[in-house]
């Protein structure tokens, strides 16, 4: 970040600790606190003897109590050696800053908020070992971000209200504020709404538990009670239930109602708010029926019942846009609104929900694709890619950073082949841990309107709850110091080894954590660059084989860099193929060059449409234009469940100084990715 307030301070800070020596200033805490003196050699030990003494008013009160006495299993007296205080107008930027300071006679943590105090008791814990003991100390601590997310899609699979409870006590300890619910897709409607009982009479149950079986087959949905039926819903009491357990551990639910598109299993209720009335339904509802506004007016008025949050999430992502295109009610609404692309219908609708929202006190949060004709007003949560953040930051939205590439907690934690089937990617622990949501190159005035960072977990390949603690720990955890600890403070290696420590100590409580100790790690060939005598030499492409400029892996230079692929072909070193010739291309060794290895790599994920070669043939030539086939592969491609990689070769002696490489589309069409054409 350019000129960067917050780096001076953070620095400031930090030499304040550094002349404090011999004293540390790390702390074994996740997330890393932002300034701290810790001398191990003395220690205040907590025991039976001692108790805690709450200094906050009434009703915060009764909530620190219940959270101290939980998280130190101690009890509480009018003068106890442990004192949590709330100072309100203590001047403090931070609201949810807090000091802590342990001597040998007793703790004392004081915040502005009850949150804070909330947050130096999960350091205190943290701290304290097994024996009870806990170092003096003297601790400094606020967040870097304001909002520290992270999503459960409650949707594609259901875990029920329990499991929501159970995360929200794990993300509470390591600071998170917001837990944000995906409580609407074509896999299942799970909320109650009052006024329209079909949504969960019909639209929470489906045919098959499996998501990938449910949407590969029929996409069926069934009336509650059904033999077989799969599916589920929170009540408004559940709702209630969670609301508040949330909120006695200072985390705020935001509800998300996907609007107007990912609704299908809406219209399977309501048929007649598809553009089609029901006909070859697709996702989006119809925009040009006021049934539609009245349903989702109705739906929201009792969302904001339910949830106090300050936002509610509508949406906004993947419409397809394709049925308002022939529609008769959506081209009339164009039409009387003077609407020249239907495009603009979503803007339409996004924006009366929001004003609609804004008459009830409360804010939007939109996935990115609403950034085009959207209001400032509303908080953009960017998937896509950082840069569509900064945009939004720039043009004065408040953003939430939740990029696929380090943020999306369905992706492989580690080499596919050793873990259950995911919806692909590579996002390893330490991936997230390296994630700095505000680049070096954003200038201040962007930088302040990012408001934070979000870990999503959707959970399309996700069918239990111990998948999703799987899943999400300890990577929420790596997102945790992203989100709270300022990149000064962060140290991977020490952060792998705390980790590794509290992810053990999940499991020992039945959280399903992964275990690091466990861990491959990236693809052997993407560890380091190879050399080969193709390195560095130019690539011709056919003129009607080009790579996708999605996936470029740099450009022109890419299959001869050196640089070879991981295990996503997401990664920005395979090169993507979409067009109908696949491959072809012509490498130029500069002269005439005894060969005896020309091979590459491919690979496959049928869930994405990523398929190996059908066919693969390799040539050479001396002059350019007058090819000798060397070698001519066939290879039948099949759909599988695997994440797999295959080396397409030829082997022998040859010379030459063009070497044609070309790879073709199976039957299922899709890409094809290679990361390097090796020549030896
Ligand atoms: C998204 O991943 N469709 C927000
Ligand atoms: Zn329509």
């Amino acid at each position: 970040m350019k000129n960067s307030a917050i780096a001076l301070l953070a620095a400031a800070l930090t030499s304040v600790a550094v002349s404090c020596t011999p004293v540390s200033s790390r702390t074994e805490v996740i997330p890393q606190p932002l300034q701290a003196e810790i001398d191990a050699s003395r220690r205040f030990r907590i025991d039976e003897n001692t108790a805690f003494t709450v200094i906050a008013g009434d009703d915060e009160r009764r909530r620190i109590e219940e959270r101290a006495a939980s998280i130190l299993g101690v009890g509480q007296s009018e003068s106890g050696t442990i004192v949590l205080t709330v100072e309100e107008g203590s001047g403090k930027a931070s609201k949810e800053s807090y000091r802590l300071n342990v001597t040998t006679e007793g703790i004392e943590i004081s915040s502005p908020t009850a949150a804070g105090v909330f947050y130096g008791l999960q350091t205190l814990g943290q701290l304290r070992a097994d024996d009870g003991s806990v170092p003096v100390c003297r601790i400094e601590d606020e967040p870097r971000f304001a909002y520290r997310g992270v999503m459960l899609d409650l949707s594609r699979h259901w875990f029920g209200k329990e499991h929501v409870k159970r995360q929200i006590d794990v993300l509470s300890r390591y600071k998170f504020n917001r837990v944000h619910l995906h409580l609407t897709d074509a896999a299942g409607w799970r909320i109650e709404i009052k006024k329209h009982p079909r949504l969960t009479e019909l639209a929470a149950w489906r045919t098959d538990s499996l998501w990938k079986t449910w949407w590969n087959g029929g996409r069926g949905y069934v009336e509650e009670g059904s033999e077989g039926a799969y599916g589920g819903y929170l009540t408004h009491e559940d709702v209630r239930e969670i609301v508040e357990y949330a909120r006695d551990r200072y985390i705020e639910i935001i509800p998300e109602i996907e609007i107007p598109a990912h609704s299908e299993e809406v219209m399977a209720a309501y048929p007649d708010l598809s553009c089609t009335k029901g006909r070859n339904i697709q996702g989006d509802l119809c925009i040009g029926n006021e049934h539609t506004i009245a349903l989702l007016e109705d739906v929201l008025t009792e969302i904001v019942e339910l949830f106090p949050s300050e936002y509610i999430h509508i949406g906004g992502d993947e419409a397809a846009m394709n049925n308002w295109k022939s529609c008769p009610l959506c081209r009339a609404l164009m039409q009387k609104e003077g609407m020249q692309d239907v495009r603009e219908l979503q803007s339409y609708i996004i924006g009366r929900m929001q004003r609609f929202l804004e008459r009830k006190g409360r804010k939007i949060i939109v996935w990115d694709e609403i950034l085009e004709g959207s209001d400032p007003e509303a908080v953009i949560m960017c998937w896509h890619g950082v840069h569509r953040g900064i945009k939004a930051a720039e043009e004065g939205h408040d953003v939430i950073m939740t990029p696929g590439e380090f943020c999306y907690f369905d992706s492989y934690q580690d080499a596919p082949y050793s873990q259950p089937e995911a919806i692909g990617g590579y996002l390893p622990f330490e991936k997230v841990y390296s994630y700095e949501p505000v680049p070096e190159s954003t200038d201040c005035s962007a930088a302040k309107h990012i408001i934070g960072v979000q870990g999503n977990l959707w959970a399309e390949y996700i069918p239990s709850r111990e998948h999703a603690e799987y899943m999400l720990y300890p990577r929420a955890l790596a997102l945790s110091e992203v989100a709270w600890s300022r990149p000064e403070r962060k140290n991977f290696d020490e952060f792998r080894t705390l980790a590794a420590a509290q992810a053990d100590k999940l499991r020992s409580e039945g959280i399903n954590a992964f275990d690091l100790s466990t861990e491959t790690g990236n693809r052997e060939e993407a560890q380091s660059p190879i050399k080969h005598k193709a390195l560095g030499k130019s690539v011709i492409y056919a003129d009607d084989a080009p790579y996708w400029p999605g996936y470029s892996a740099g450009g022109d230079g890419a299959l001869t860099d050196g640089i070879r692929g991981g295990w996503s072909y997401g990664d920005r070193r395979w090169q993507g193929f979409v067009d109908k010739e696949g491959v072809d291309v012509t490498i130029d060794l500069g002269t005439d060059t005894e060969l005896h290895f020309i091979g590459a790599d491919f690979m496959q994920i049928c869930g994405p449409d990523v398929f190996l070669p059908a066919e693969v043939i390799i040539s050479i030539s001396e002059n350019g234009s007058d090819f000798d086939e060397l070698a001519h592969f066939f290879h039948e491609v099949v759909r599988d469940d695997a994440v797999s990689f295959r080396n397409f070769a030829w082997r022998g002696d040859a010379y030459g100084r063009y070497v044609r490489y070309r790879a073709k589309h199976g039957k299922f069409g899709g890409f094809l990715f290679t990361d390097e054409i090796v020549v030896e």
